[in-house]
């Protein structure tokens, strides 16, 4: 019961039903007045017909009448016979005097003889009047048990050039035969209508299973996703809705599909990044744990070696937590739209780089328009600066030379950071924002990089509408443009 309830509330058949009443609809009317207007034409051909054939007989037979010549009686006869004949319809014709009472019948039949039919006819005195009177059809019961019959009469007085109204001629007949016709062209309206519903039916079951297949696929794709199998596509047939709806899932389950990835991705990499300091933090101690060494020289460098890794490691859980922060706020708007002032950040920044670059005997050169500014969140900014100038700095060999620009375009800002350094090959340049790329790894891993610094620059950059772009020379050196609107819309 529940099964069936269910299949019938589908869109399937809701398809089907709205075809079947519309159809239904369509073809009763259809049929009805198909009928309607046959019956009409016939019955008014006959009726012209017999109105004819009365006015026929009357002046065939006045004379005679008039004349009371006993033969008017094969007259008639035969004249019925004839009607018969040509209308495929029993005819009977009679003869009526001025009192309306039946002098003749071709019938030959007693039953009616001298019997005063005015009274059943009203018509009959109407005629006698020497007026016009339609034919009509009726419907009789007669017989036993009593049948009925649908009959035509139709009247035309008798008239005499001298006399007058002689009587009445009154021609019936039955309709039988276009009962019968009717009735066929009724049987055949019905079953052939019967038929074709039935055929639409078959097709609207056909069509609309095309039209929810691609509903159902769907449906059943939307539940596998949801129990985690993210590689689902459906097919993509045909046009209209049911394709941009596929090719928008199928868009859908490819992005689901490569986050889910690169979830896995940044997962296994963060691992590895933090199991590297740790294996070596684990070297160290079992070795001096295990050497028995007493020599307290021996120990302070190796506690010196742990201790870096403890620094590194510290480097990237706070690199991890920045990015995870990042990625959190990038969905809301929490950003702050304050203004900042570029130049004042550069050198903010640049005095907590100043030693390093020193150390290395690495010039460091500001030059900028003034007051260049944007909005914005400062203390991201400045990480932003403070991570490619970090960069330029660690990729830059020793007596090389690092120098930040400020200018301003037509519709951004822009912050250009170039150093004299190694350079990054060309065919790495589309991968150095990924998290954890690094060009050199084994050289990377003795400066202390991890990899997420580009990342979490990038990431801070387009969250303020902007963009980095970069142009590098291998052995000569990078260039880093940085390039943030004015005015931050979103
Ligand atoms: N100015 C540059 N010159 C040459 N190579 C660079 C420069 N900046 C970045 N790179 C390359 O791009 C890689 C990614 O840089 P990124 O800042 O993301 O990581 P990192 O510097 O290795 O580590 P950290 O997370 O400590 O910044 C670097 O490892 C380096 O190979
Ligand atoms: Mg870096």
């Amino acid at each position: 019961m529940r099964i069936n309830k269910r299949m019938f509330s589908s869109l399937r058949w809701r398809i089907v039903v709205a075809y079947l009443i519309v159809i239904g609809i369509g073809f009763t009317v259809i049929d009805l007045s198909i009928m309607h207007i046959l019956e009409k034409d016939y019955i008014n051909d006959k009726s012209v017909a017999f109105q004819k054939y009365s006015i026929q007989a009357s002046q065939t037979i006045a004379n005679s009448y008039y004349d009371k010549d006993p033969n008017i009686f094969y007259e008639i006869q035969a004249m019925g016979e004839e009607f018969t004949r040509i209308e495929g319809e029993s005819t009977r014709i009679l003869i009526l005097n001025r009192d309306g009472i039946v002098d003749y019948d071709s019938y030959r039949s007693t039953s009616l003889l001298r019997r005063d039919l005015s009274e059943d006819y009203p018509e009959i005195k109407t005629v006698l009047k020497g007026e016009f009177v339609e034919a009509k059809d009726l419907y009789i019961y007669s017989g036993d048990p009593p049948t009925r019959k649908r009959v035509m009469y139709s009247y035309a007085p008798i008239m005499h050039y001298s006399e007058g109204v002689l009587g009445v001629v009154l021609i019936s007949s039955s309709l039988d035969s276009i009962e019968v016709l009717l009735n066929d062209i009724s049987r055949m309206l019905v079953i052939y209508s019967l038929g074709v519903i039935l055929a639409i039916i078959l097709i609207s079951i056909a069509i609309s299973g095309l039209i929810t297949h691609p509903i159902k696929d769907l449906t059943a794709s939307i539940t596998k996703m949801s129990k985690g199998h993210l590689n689902q596509r459906v097919n993509i047939r045909g046009g209209g809705e049911f394709r941009q709806l596929g090719e928008a899932f199928n868009i859908m389950s490819e992005k689901l599909e490569d986050l889910d990835n690169a979830r896995n991705e940044f997962v296994s990499n963060a691992s590895h990044e933090l199991k590297t300091p740790l294996s070596a933090m684990k070297v160290l101690t079992e070795s001096l744990l295990h050497m028995g060494i007493d020599d307290p020289d021996i120990y302070r460098e190796f506690l010196t070696d742990i201790n870096f890794e403890i620094d590194r490691l510290n480097s990237i859980i706070t690199d991890l937590l920045a990015l995870v922060q990042l990625d959190k706020q990038s969905g809301s708007t929490q950003l702050s739209k304050d203004p900042v002032n570029l130049a004042d950040l550069v050198e903010r920044t640049l005095k907590g780089l100043q030693l390093l670059a020193e150390q290395k005997d690495i010039t460091l050169e500001i030059s900028h328009e003034d007051d260049v500014v944007v909005e914005g969140d400062s203390a991201k900014l400045q990480q932003v600066i403070s991570n490619l100038v970090d960069n330029a700095i660690k990729y830059t060999p020793e007596g090389g030379r690092v120098s930040i620009d400020i200018s301003s375009g037509p519709d951004h800002a822009i912050i250009k950071i170039s150093d004299t350094g190694i350079g990054i090959p060309s065919e790495d340049l589309s991968r150095i924002f990924d998290r954890f790329f690094r060009v050199d790894k084994a050289r990377s891993r003795s400066t202390g990089g991890t990899g997420l610094g580009l990342s979490i620059a990038n990431r801070i950059v387009l969250m303020h509408g902007g963009y980095i772009r970069v142009n590098s020379v291998e052995g000569k050196g990078s260039t880093f443009y940085v390039e943030l609107p004015y005015e931050r819309t979103s």
